[in-house]
């Protein structure tokens, strides 16, 4: 049968706002090529928003927006929903109600995901109807479909990557301008890629609402964004970054899932990493991640992580395909838990520390701070002293060993005397 003749597939479109309106705008001015693409057109039937008084200057109706976003995915009508509204409630609610009813999903919800993710998957199992998510993690970048499809006969030893782009921009700044965190955020506010509340991005919510969707694709475990170690970037200093450059590194808000043996360990932390590693040289708001399969080897992605158009090319990737499935009677892949790994706690995880310290410039000081060290089991890689005057900075980087070791020393090292004070500790990644 002819495109034009195949019954259109109806979307309901749940927000629009930054990128819910990328996506109307697609819809409209891509319409031949989608329809050529799916085999059948797309037609928008409605879209729900919170304020229907909002000018919004988009190619569409007014008559298709509604406040009543729960009679919209109701409709016996709708074939695919879209939710870009963001949160919790009323999101989860809604596309469960979608779900239920056998409706296509697609969202772009990373903060959902994370949380009740599980409750989603098995609601779509249950009706046998498509759950697909690409836009939550890393944007533009086709990401989750590679762990979920493309690699999914390798076995996945360790994903990492830079998937917030507000705190990359921040800490480029950092480092290429020498700014401190607050001016540094002040300007990404201005520019717009800090939003009014920056507390998601800079304290690492968001970063690890992303980490556990990798983690959990990739290690075929139900993780939640609870199951992350979270650090954000606000107590990165200047000299923190200055202490990087002077090891050939720069600092970056990592998010990293790696299997240890049956358990698998997730977190987000600011680490040190070296200026030539790929993620040291993705600057601005960028965002790249770095897998590492046991066939596949070592495998970079990387584009723009944020932005209405950037996400709504991924959201428009999914609803292509939910669209082909619902025409042919297929269905994605569902969820993968199988594995169900046990989450390694951080004091477990094997990481290697850079330490900074102010201490007394006079006999025996180093032997004690190497004491603290030994005590502990930690091997020192390096260190570096600069004296002035009776007083010396330290600076100590660590051979890998447990995290809960390398937290004990930094306790050990506050209580010695000759410490005047630890002026930092940071994780460094990518070294051998
Ligand atoms: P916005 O805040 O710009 O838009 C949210 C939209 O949801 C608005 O249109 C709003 O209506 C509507 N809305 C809010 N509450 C309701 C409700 N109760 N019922 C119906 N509609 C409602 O969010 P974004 O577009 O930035 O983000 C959307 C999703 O995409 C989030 O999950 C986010 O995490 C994700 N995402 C966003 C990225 C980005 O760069 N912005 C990147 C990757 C993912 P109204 O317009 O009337 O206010
Ligand atoms: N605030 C997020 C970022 C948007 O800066 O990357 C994309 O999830």
């Amino acid at each position: 049968m002819a495109v034009a003749d195949q019954r259109p597939l109806k979307v309901a479109l749940l927000g629009c706002g930054t990128v819910g309106a990328e996506v109307v705008r697609l819809l409209h001015s891509s319409a031949g090529d989608l329809a050529a693409r799916v085999g059948a057109p797309l037609e928008l039937a409605g879209i729900a928003v919170r304020r229907l008084q909002k000018s919004r200057d988009l190619p569409v109706d007014d008559a298709l927006f509604t406040t009543d976003a729960a009679a919209l995915v109701a409709r016996d009508d709708i074939d695919v929903v879209v939710e870009v509204i963001g949160g919790i409630e009323p999101a989860r609610t809604l596309l469960l109600s979608a779900l239920g009813s056998g409706k296509g999903v697609v969202t772009a919800n990373k903060a959902l995901l994370a949380e009740d993710g599980a409750t989603l998957h098995a609601a779509a199992r249950e009706s046998g109807a498509d759950l697909y998510y690409e836009a939550s993690v890393a944007g533009a970048i086709p990401l989750l479909r590679p762990l979920r499809e493309s690699l999914a006969g390798d076995h996945i030893t360790r994903v990492m990557g830079i998937v917030n782009g507000t705190t990359n921009f921040v800490l480029t700044r950092m480092d290429e301008a020498g700014m401190g965190f607050a001016e540094a955020l002040d300007e990404a506010t201005a520019l717009g890629y800090a939003e009014a509340d920056p507390t998601a991005d800079v304290e690492g919510f968001d970063a690890a609402a992303k980490a556990a969707i990798l983690a959990g694709l990739a290690f075929h475990t139900r993780v939640t964004a609870g199951d992350v170690h979270r650090e954000g970037i606000t107590e990165v200093t200047a000299a923190d970054v200055a202490s990087a450059k002077e090891m050939g590194c720069v600092v970056k808000l990592l998010a990293i899932a790696e299997k240890d043996g049956n358990a698998v360990g997730v977190r987000v932390h600011p680490a040190m990493i070296p200026r030539s590693h790929p993620l040291g040289t993705v600057r601005e708001a960028y965002n790249a991640v770095f897998v590492e399969g046991a066939s596949a080897g070592q495998l970079m992605f990387y584009g723009r992580g944020a932005g209405g158009s950037p996400t709504a090319s991924a959201v428009l990737g999914d609803l292509v395909a939910v669209a082909r499935n619902t025409l042919s009677g297929a269905r994605g892949a569902g969820e993968s838990s199988y594995a169900d790994l046990r989450i390694q706690p951080m004091g477990e995880v094997v990481t290697r520390y850079h330490i900074s310290l102010d201490v007394a410039d006079k006999a025996g000081v180093l032997a004690a701070v190497a004491g603290a060290f030994a005590t502990h089991d930690v091997s020192i890689r390096t260190v570096r002293q600069e004296g002035h005057a009776g007083d010396a900075s330290l600076v100590v980087v660590t051979h890998t060993a447990t995290d809960a070791a390398l937290q004990a020393v930094v306790d050990e090292l506050r209580g010695l005397d000759t410490v005047r004070a630890v002026a930092s500790v940071m994780r460094v990644e990518g070294t051998e």
